[in-house]
């Protein structure tokens, strides 16, 4: 989100003759975007702030803004504590940008968080890096309230943004020759733009292209409907997986969590989408440490992810967050104990993906050709359609091809093969 965000900043900011450099020393702005989900994320954001003091001291007249989230939250603080911030622009604001950039050159600084019911930047065309897949954002906000969660307060409430406008940005993206599109928002499934649902909006973004794949990011599993996953099961460019968040495996937890499901829900749900889209790729994300989790309580989590078997998980400590409701329930369980469930928890996770992973060896898979991979400059790194990654040996495929891979080993996390 934050990716597909710094996309549209750009463009606001390239609109009013500002370019890009990728060398901060020479740069007359720059932007930090923040997230402020956990509090490991936000302590980034001040490291990184500490490194940008050297800019400014070699050139006192640069600008230096805090984007996003943390805008929202820590506005004052950013500006008051630390002397080195000159403007702080919330999620909502980015259209202001140029207009605060340019005070802050005559040395007046700003300050822009408020949220709107409205904004979506429907008429913005994101600045995209150049790439095999693109990030969309199709709603903003959350109403959802899970009561460890910051966003509904740094990115206020939902609001889609009209479908066909949707399906026009697609469009371009084809012709551009991107071959994967994300469609994004915080609670993506709650898409409605008074006209048409998010099934609707899947269907319509798949049209455009067949050749195109379609992802989407992040579904809340209350909102995950029969018609999306019959539209799923349907239509063969919309891709087979699914990220469902669960966040615990204990009916007591996910009720504090206010995540509107019981475990036996969610297990339901997880069997139709099995039934009903055969090789469906599952991934979650799962908190260890709520307030008042109890040893039965990380057990029932640990038994979710042994009866689910995702295939892949983002596993978090729980981190409090200021303003939300679970802030007010202390933060009890203590740190040890958290770390040991958290890597208790990953224990599993990876022993379930490896073991789901070492099946495919032996068999031939296909992938979309994305990027060169982390570990060497002679293979490439690319996913299937159910969000396996896989890597192999470049042997004459580019970028943006569709290949045949045959595995030849896997670990929890990647699949090595070679093109067949
Ligand atoms: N502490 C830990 N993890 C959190 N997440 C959201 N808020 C918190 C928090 N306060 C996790 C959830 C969510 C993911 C994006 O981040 O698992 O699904
Ligand atoms: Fe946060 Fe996701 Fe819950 Fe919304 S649905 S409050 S973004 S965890």
């Amino acid at each position: 989100m934050n990716v597909a965000d710094t996309e549209v900043v750009l463009s606001i900011m390239s609109g009013n003759s500002y370019g890009i450099t990728d060398d901060a020393a020479k740069a007359d702005v720059i932007f930090i975007n923040t997230c402020s989900v956990r509090d490991n994320a936000e302590a980034r954001v001040f490291q990184r702030l500490a490194t940008l003091k050297q800019y400014k001291k070699q050139n006192p007249g640069v600008v230096i803004g805090v984007l996003g989230c943390m805008a929202e939250r820590l506005r004052t603080e950013l500006i008051d504590k630390r002397n080195l911030v000159d403007v702080v622009v919330g999620p909502d604001e980015y259209r202001r940008l140029p207009e605060l950039v340019n005070d802050a050159f005559s040395g007046h600084k700003g300050i822009a968080v408020k949220l709107s019911r409205v904004e979506n930047y429907d008429d913005i065309l994101p600045l995209r890096t150049e790439g095999v897949g693109a990030w969309l954002s199709v709603m903003r906000g959350c109403d959802k309230f899970c009561t460890f969660c910051v966003v509904p307060f740094t990115r206020g409430r939902e609001r889609s943004r009209k479908l066909a406008s949707i399906v026009s940005e697609i469009e371009r993206l084809s012709s551009l020759g991107y071959k994967e599109v994300t469609l994004l928002g915080q609670n993506v499934n709650s898409y409605h733009d008074g006209e048409f649902d998010f099934p609707d909006l899947m269907a319509a973004a798949a049209a455009v292209d067949r050749s195109m794949r379609i992802r989407f990011m992040t579904p809340h599993p209350q909102d995950i409907s029969e018609k999306l996953i019959g539209m799923i099961a349907a239509t063969p460019n919309v891709c087979s997986y699914i990220h469902l968040p669960i966040q615990s495996g204990s009916n007591r937890i996910l009720k504090d969590m206010n995540r509107t499901y019981t475990l036996e829900q969610y297990l339901a749900l997880t069997e139709k989408i099995r039934t009903m889209i055969p090789g469906v790729g599952l991934s979650t994300d799962i908190i260890a440490g709520f307030p008042g989790e109890t040893e039965d309580d990380h057990r029932a989590t640990i038994d979710a992810l042994k009866r689910v078997r995702y295939d892949g998980a983002f596993m978090f400590k729980y981190s409090p967050r200021e303003n939300t409701k679970a802030w007010d329930m202390g933060d009890d369980v203590p740190e040890e104990v958290k770390v040991r469930r958290l890597s208790e928890i990953i224990d599993v996770q990876n022993a379930i993906a490896t073991e789901i992973n070492a099946e495919l060896v032996g068999a031939t898979v296909e992938v979309l050709v994305e990027k060169i991979s982390a570990k060497s400059d002679d293979e490439w790194m690319g996913r299937t359609d159910n969000n396996k990654f896989v890597v192999f040996a470049k042997d004459g495929a580019a970028i943006g091809d569709i290949v045949n891979v045959k595995i030849m080993k896997a670990n929890s996390a990647t699949l090595m093969g070679s093109i067949v």
